[in-house]
């Protein structure tokens, strides 16, 4: 099938974007001395998976109750649950500790951790836990100077009811910065925080199994990573505008495009309205810290997957994107029935949007991959 016969809009893998992509982390990990433990939030489908951990030892992280039991059911047996465990999960969560090799969850709180003691000792299991650190991002995680961490980590080190599986960090705060400069300052932090962290854990008789950390950023710029157990990027399968903005990759890299139909013209205003609103795009607003002007997505040739200059994609409802054309000139080119390529800002929440994403390889579509969708 060629992609003239598909019927827009719909999520486009380029296979060998992906691969390049899973080959270059792939070989990072072997180089740098760390276990990859790949996040699969990003595709949420087994295909994608099973790439990423070929030449690995098959631990994935997931971001939802849906994604675990998804994977486990097509045999991945070594999974950690990478958000904070809310007290609702718990049963959900023994259950797939049961099931499976390895099943990690994470906690930050006193409180969470009376809750999964409780409902462990009731089921009679320990089940594998992770402290998650904050380490500059600001989101989840204790922070790691607090002597509520080292009280937390020492509470779960001795608890009969859950089996400490170590320390975990994720340096979200590396998608503000401005360059790859930058974003190894980030990396350099988040890896330094969570070694010294584990040190002073251990000093203070807490057995750390496990130092976890990693983004797609941070994992692209860093350069060494001495007493780091694992590393878990997820965006790296597709990469999106976003990385490309931080120096993560290349526009030409980005392995996730939305296919898109021309559905309405305007000369006298400049613009031409495509039929890919914010439920195939997602409303991510893109690299604005860079470029305010960025759009909500770059606007591609559909063959090559090459940017056209001078078209932007402006604004965006349920079902429209306006492409605004700079010079004026720019939109004379596009015509009712085009099909154009957007590459997205953000490919987690982009791929998000769709049931299934048809990989092309050399101009056809060769595969069509299924995600796991929804919460539980
Ligand atoms: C806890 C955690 N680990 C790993 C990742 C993967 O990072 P990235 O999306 O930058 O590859 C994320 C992404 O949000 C995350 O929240």
């Amino acid at each position: 099938m060629d992609l003239g016969q598909l019927t827009t809009p719909c999520a486009l893998v380029d296979l060998e974007r992906l691969e390049r992509n899973v080959a270059r982390f792939s070989e990072r990990a072997h180089r740098l001395g760390v276990r990859l433990r790949p996040h699969v939030k990003t595709h949420k489908c087994v295909e994608a998976a099973r790439l990423q951990v070929r030449n690995h030892f098959g631990g994935i992280t997931v971001s939802t109750l849906a994604e675990a039991r998804h994977f486990a059911a097509a045999g991945f047996e070594d999974m950690t649950w990478a958000v904070p465990i809310a007290p609702g999960h718990l049963e959900a969560a023994i259950d797939l500790h049961r099931r499976l090799e390895r099943f990690n969850v994470l906690v930050d709180h006193d409180d969470t951790v009376t809750e999964l003691e409780r409902a462990a000792s009731a089921q009679r299991v320990a089940p594998g836990v992770f402290l998650e650190v904050d380490c500059g991002g600001r989101r989840t995680g204790v922070r790691p100077e607090s002597d509520r961490a080292v009280s937390l980590a020492r509470r779960l080190h001795a608890s009969p009811h859950v089996e400490l599986r170590g320390v975990l960090t994720h340096a979200g705060h590396a998608y503000g910065c401005t360059d790859q400069l930058a974003v190894a300052d980030v990396a350099a932090q988040e890896r330094d925080v969570m070694v010294r962290f584990a040190s002073n854990l251990e000093a203070a008789g807490v057995v750390v199994p496990e130092v976890s950390i990693g983004s797609t950023p941070t994992f692209a710029a860093v350069d060494a990573l001495d007493g780091i157990g694992e590393v878990r990027p997820g965006n790296y399968v597709f990469f999106d505008v976003v990385q490309a903005a931080v120096g993560s990759c290349r526009l030409d890299d980005i392995a996730l495009s939305v296919l898109a139909e021309v559905i309405s013209v305007h000369p006298e205003r400049s613009e031409v309205v495509l039929n890919t609103g914010a439920l195939a795009l997602s409303k991510d607003p893109g690299p604005v810290h860079l470029d305010p002007h960025c759009g909500y997505g770059v606007v591609c040739t559909v063959d090559d997957t090459r940017p056209l200059s001078g078209l932007r994609l402006v604004a965006l409802t349920q079902e429209h994107g306006v492409v605004r054309g700079d010079p004026r000139e720019a939109v004379d080119r596009v015509a009712v029935g085009d099909r154009l390529r957007v590459l997205p800002n953000h490919s987690c929440l982009t791929a998000a949007m769709f049931d299934r994403y048809h990989v092309v390889q050399s101009g056809s579509v060769v595969d069509e991959w299924r995600p796991v969708r929804g919460w539980s």
